[in-house]
């Protein structure tokens, strides 16, 4: 039985070796090298083409070596082929920690610093303490519910949002279109961790903006197609909004004469906000195939008539 890898050759040398030493009996294979077509039951990739399909007549499941997965183009995907999204701790505490720092320094004004520095100003803005900046979270999957975990460490009023209801300790939860309005309007800082779908993309828009308290931050770690950037352009300008910080964007890397290389408000990273790690990708990605041997329903099989 074979497991074929098709990504980044670097994390593939390691799963292969880490295969070899936990799981010989599993004949773990890197792209291009296929070995027997009909002996691939498991395939690990970011975003395959459908020639690849096409070329494994007995694939049974396919992984993302990702938490998302909006790259891929489930409609080419074989319906007979269940695909499961990567669920591991390193990339939870990656992006605990991302979140943790975003909502830190928009909450202690880093982006006024930073400005105030380049200009020689010494110049402080009154402490708000954590207790009165209210914090939202879109999405309540794996990776917001650690986040929401951590940043009630620091004392922040926490809400939440999803598209089923869910009762979380600490947390003022809200579901589905009707309740986002209610939700927005509590929320002086919000994160955006929902995946991509036709249901949420474009969710950070004009009309959400304007829900939003007035000079509101905003933190995008989902994917680029959440945001309608020109919208958040007119918010910046016009104070709706105050910062943000964005790890992800339609276009990744963005134009060279992308206004928000330079944008005063913005603070951007290259979507590194999480990624999934060697070990405890390969330990995760050996759990499920042990689960589907054995059976067992494996962690993160997505439903693919939501697309999450
Ligand atoms: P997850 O466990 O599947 O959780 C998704 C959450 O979003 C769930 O709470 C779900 O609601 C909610 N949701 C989905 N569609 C919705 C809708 N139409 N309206 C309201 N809520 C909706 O996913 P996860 O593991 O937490 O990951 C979330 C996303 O983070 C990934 O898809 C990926 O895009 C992004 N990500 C980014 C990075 C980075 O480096 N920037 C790294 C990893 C992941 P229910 O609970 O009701 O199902
Ligand atoms: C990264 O963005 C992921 O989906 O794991």
């Amino acid at each position: 039985m074979t497991l074929l890898y098709k990504s980044d050759p670097e994390r593939g040398s390691a799963w292969r070796a880490l295969f070899a030493d936990q799981a010989p009996d599993i004949d773990f294979r890197l792209w291009p090298e296929v070995g027997d077509p009909a002996a691939v039951r498991y395939l690990a990739a970011w975003a395959p083409t459908p020639d690849v399909y096409a070329g494994l007549p007995n694939l049974e499941i396919l992984f993302s070596v990702g938490a998302g997965v909006d790259q891929l183009d489930l409609s080419q995907v074989p319906p007979s082929v269940t695909v499961v999204r990567m669920i591991e701790p390193g990339l939870t505490d990656g992006m605990v920690e991302y979140a943790v720092f975003a909502t830190l320094a928009l909450h202690r004004h880093m982006l006024d610093y930073i400005d105030a520095q380049r200009q020689a100003r010494w110049q402080s803005i009154r402490l708000m303490p954590a207790a009165t900046r209210r914090v939202g979270v879109m999405g309540l999957g794996v990776l917001g519910q650690a986040v929401l975990r951590r940043l009630a460490t620091f004392g922040f009023p926490l809400r939440g949002w999803s598209r089923s209801p869910h009762v979380i300790d600490g947390v003022d939860c809200y579901a589905g279109r009707d309740q986002l309005p209610d939700f927005l309007g509590q929320c002086d800082l919000l994160i955006c961790l929902l995946p991509l779908t036709p249901e949420t993309r474009g969710i950070l828009c004009r009309e959400t903006f304007d829900l939003l308290p007035a000079g509101a931050g905003l933190i995008n770690v989902g994917r680029g197609g959440h945001l309608v950037e020109s919208d958040l352009l007119d918010a910046l300008d016009d104070g709706r909004l105050s910062g943000v910080v964005l790890d992800v964007l339609n276009s990744e890397p963005p134009p060279a004469a992308h206004p928000f290389w330079w944008h005063r408000r913005i603070l951007l990273t290259p979507h590194v906000a999480s990624m999934t790690r060697s070990d405890t990708g390969a330990a995760a990605l050996l759990d499920n195939i042990r689960r589907h041997q054995a059976g067992q329903p494996m962690q993160g099989a997505i439903r693919r008539d939501l697309g999450y």
